[in-house]
């Protein structure tokens, strides 16, 4: 059912929320497998098919299309309670993704203590110090991978004789932890740490296999695969804004470690970004707009969060990380989204530069600290009235929605192939090479 001739990866350019879901969604019929290889349920897609609006944290996006087997790599960190609950609502709805479903015998659960430390260790940060987490477990988790003698993988709950006097262990430890580090321990117990186990295993364990052979024999036999980063490449533990980032590698680095296919077989990386900036969390925001201008686009772009449903922090396109991004991934192609959120505006702003204590960056700083203190140059276009959400072809723009999406171009130095006017599938304009890799007719809209 191939239809496709390149390995794709799909991944934000930004701080996450660009909208992924749906480039994956639209992509995913021409695929045999979509791959998740970083992350957890800290991620939110969402996608609206066929007028129904789907939010999925840990299941990969292409569970939604029956073609195409849903993969939870190795590098994921698996809430497995939350797993079942998204399996459980998709069913309710007559979606049954269970027997399309793979999750890696390698990959690692994130368990009541994860959480537990995770809300302790962000309410007991200072102001300045609090990184903002989704509280899903997802940097403690990751951290006990590191530790290794601390963690439970999914061939754990297999194989391990002794699984369940491990975990009694590990739980007595981290109760000394917690209650030392933020004086409680968050009510955490050990006997509903094993409940847990138990329903993993029990729910779970069909899907449970080595996904690392299924995607290399898949390979070897001419299937294709979409690979969806989760997050964002400004999140990426060791490239994005440092310590405001997540715990893994974000972008298509993540897909080697994180799945086992090696990287250079996947050609085309496809870099997702809105129109504008966003962020969730702490952590700097160069562009900003702290005033009406920020909240106009807010409720435009109907900007709260898919996890947390906190207000996402809202600003002018920044140029500078996406270029920065897009370099740092090799990125062949970009999807920029939300375009009709743009109508309206008089004239609207992109980030051409920073200024800093005295210098121009057109490079990304590494320090958090310099960031902050980084103001944005601002280069002014004119921007458009005209709503955009009926507009199917990219000829058919207004001529300043036109320029705009070219000025981006130029300014990150890649092609921007696929464009999003609206959140349905149908509200989208494919341009270059796209319209041969999205296969499936567009659904013309009701
Ligand atoms: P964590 O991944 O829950 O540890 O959160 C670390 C930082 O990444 C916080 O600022 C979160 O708001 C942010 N974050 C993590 N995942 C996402 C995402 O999928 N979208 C947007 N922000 C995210």
């Amino acid at each position: 059912m191939s239809h496709s001739t390149e390995h794709t990866c799909v991944f934000g350019l930004g701080w996450g929320d660009e909208g992924k879901g749906k480039v994956v969604d639209l992509l995913s019929p021409g695929f045999d497998a979509v791959v998740r290889f970083n992350g957890g349920a800290n991620a939110g897609h969402t996608v609206c098919v066929g007028g129904e609006t789907f939010k999925l944290h840990i299941l990969p996006t292409g569970v939604l299309h029956e073609t195409a087997l849903g993969v939870v790599g190795p590098g994921v960190v698996v809430d497995a309670l939350k797993v079942i609950d998204e399996i459980d609502q998709l069913a309710k709805r007559g979606i049954d993704v269970l027997p399309r479903l793979r999750i890696s015998d390698r990959a690692h659960l994130v368990l009541a203590y994860h959480k537990i430390e995770d809300q302790l260790s962000e309410s007991a940060a200072s102001e300045g110090a609090k990184i903002g987490t989704t509280a899903r477990g997802i940097g403690p988790c990751y951290a006990d991978k590191m530790r290794r003698s601390s963690a439970v993988r999914f061939a754990d709950l297999r194989d391990e004789r002794d699984l369940a006097a491990r975990v009694r262990r590990i739980v007595a430890s981290k109760k000394v932890a917690l209650r030392a580090m933020y004086g409680g321990d968050g009510g955490l117990d050990a006997a509903a740490v094993l409940t847990d186990i138990e329903t993993a295993r029990t729910r779970l364990g069909a899907c449970v296999c080595d996904t690392t052979t299924l995607l290399q024999d898949f390979i070897d036999s001419g299937k294709m695969l979409l690979f969806e980063g989760a997050n964002g490449v400004l999140l990426d533990v060791d490239h994005g804004t440092y310590p405001f980032v997540t715990s893994s590698s974000t972008g298509p680095n993540g897909i080697g470690s994180g799945t086992g296919v090696p990287p250079q077989l996947v050609t085309r990386l496809i870099g997702v970004s809105k129109a504008y900036s966003t962020r969730v969390g702490s952590g700097p925001f160069v562009t900003e707009l702290t005033d009406a201008l920020g909240d106009r686009i807010r409720e435009r772009g109907r900007e709260y969060g898919t996890t947390t449903g906190r207000p996402r922090r809202c600003g002018w396109f920044d140029a500078v990380v996406a270029r920065y991004t897009a370099r740092l991934t090799g990125a062949t192609d970009v999807a920029l989204l939300h375009l009709d959120t743009l109508s309206g505006f008089g004239e609207i702003g992109v980030c051409v530069a920073y200024r800093c204590d005295g210098r121009v960056f057109r490079n990304l700083p590494s320090s958090a600290s310099q960031l902050e203190r980084c103001e944005p140059i601002i280069e002014f276009v004119p921007g458009w009235s005209e709503e955009l959400r009926e507009v199917r072809r990219f000829e058919d723009l207004p001529v300043s929605a036109r320029d705009y999406v070219e000025r981006i171009e130029t300014l990150i130095g890649v092609t921007v192939t696929i464009i999003g006017v609206g959140p349905e599938r149908s509200q989208t304009l494919l341009r270059g090479g796209m319209s041969r890799v999205v296969r499936e007719p567009l659904p013309s809209v009701a």
